[in-house]
């Protein structure tokens, strides 16, 4: 008797996901070639420089790094400052010298092999929960679930989640578990980043071209890019603030002069040059701490400035001091202000103090 015919609707999700991936996979650097052994050492590196920059900035820089350091040896006995230096635009350097301290951990305590499982790797240093899934499935084939940005849309729009983020975060890892195989789990997720990278895009996703068009949900709902669904912007606080220009004429330069402090190690903008400033508050704070007694003028004009947390907007008081008396700071030529390295917030305020053109 002949093989009863597999009905389509008997694949999964992950079955049709495999043969498309079987066809369209993108060829990446530090991707094993079909059938071949994943290397962990470049799965785990990849997975942490993509995890703030594009796969195609990655590319490029990916070959030099393994061109210098082709192995975890050669970069536990890597110098500091030259992986440092080597980072530079892939985002914070704490990844970088996590890297530097994983590769000498893998070496003096696993025996220079990475270890298999998800639990392990998460004990090394800067090894979060996305990539420890991430190098368990695709370097070790370990079932994992991986949920990075693109998989979250792909998962979010597969079930229709109407739940928005970041709330629907534990609703969409559900729904990625139970899609998630057990053989070819690195395939899959690997799979699943391609999909969200080339077809279900953020905007305009390519539906037509899709496997999981007739298992998703959102594209049945005719809305399928109102998924993920984003929480509305809260707005934030708005607080007040007043710098101040101490002004000063300066005899032998023949040009004014203005006092520049240091910004407290600790806090915002810590450490950096800055005009001097009071309180930042719900209403404005007026002269409240100047740094010197002298005839405040607040200028009319104020600047506004955007920080993650809050807004704030800034008056600018300006006075004249009759030398330099004991005021704590710098005096730093007014002429040559936008050489003093001032944050943007005190660049612009300090800009309040040119002359209309
Ligand atoms: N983004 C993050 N990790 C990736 C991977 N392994 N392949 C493709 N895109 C990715």
């Amino acid at each position: 008797m002949p093989a009863k015919p597999v009905s389509a609707n008997l694949l999964t999700v992950a079955d049709r996901l495999l043969a498309w991936y079987d066809v369209h996979r993108r060829a990446l650097p530090w991707r094993a070639r079909a059938g071949e052994a994943a290397d962990p050492y470049r799965v785990w590196l990849s997975e942490v420089m993509l995890q703030q920059t594009t796969v195609a900035s990655v590319r490029p820089r990916f070959l030099d790094w393994v061109a210098r350091w082709p192995d975890l040896a050669s970069l536990a006995a890597a110098d500091g400052a030259e992986v440092m230096a080597a980072w530079a635009g892939l985002g914070y350097y704490a990844r970088a010298r996590n890297l530097l301290k994983t590769a000498q951990a893998v070496v003096a305590e696993h025996g220079s092999r990475f270890p298999a499982d998800e639990a392990a790797l998460r004990t090394l240093p800067g090894l979060g929960a996305y990539t420890a899934a991430a190098v368990a499935a695709i370097a070790f084939g370990q079932r994992a679930v991986v949920v990075d940005a693109n998989v979250e849309r792909v998962v979010a729009r597969l079930r229709a989640i109407a739940t928005p983020l970041p709330a629907a975060r534990p609703a969409i890892r559900a729904a990625a578990d139970a899609i998630t195989p057990t053989a070819r789990a690195g395939d899959f997720a690997q799979a699943m980043m391609d999909l969200g990278a080339t077809v279900c895009t953020p905007r305009r996703p390519r539906c037509l071209l899709c496997p999981l068009r007739e298992d998703c949900a959102g594209y049945a709902t005719g809305r399928r890019e109102t998924f993920p669904v984003k929480a509305a912007k809260r707005a934030k606080p708005q607080r007040y603030g007043t710098v101040f220009a101490l002004l000063n004429h300066c005899r032998p330069r023949g040009g004014d002069e203005i006092l520049l402090v240091r910004r407290p190690a600790r806090g915002l903008l810590g450490g950096m040059r800055a005009l001097p400033t009071g309180p930042w508050t719900d209403a404005p704070p007026g002269l409240a701490g100047a740094p010197a007694v002298a005839d405040w003028t607040i200028l009319p004009a104020t600047v506004a400035h955007g920080f993650t947390h809050f807004d704030l907007q800034l008056a600018l008081a300006v006075a004249r001091g009759q030398g330099h008396g004991d005021v704590p700071g710098d005096w730093w030529p007014v002429a040559d202000l936008a050489a003093a390295g001032l944050p943007t917030v005190f660049a612009k305020a300090a800009r309040l103090l040119e002359p209309e053109p």
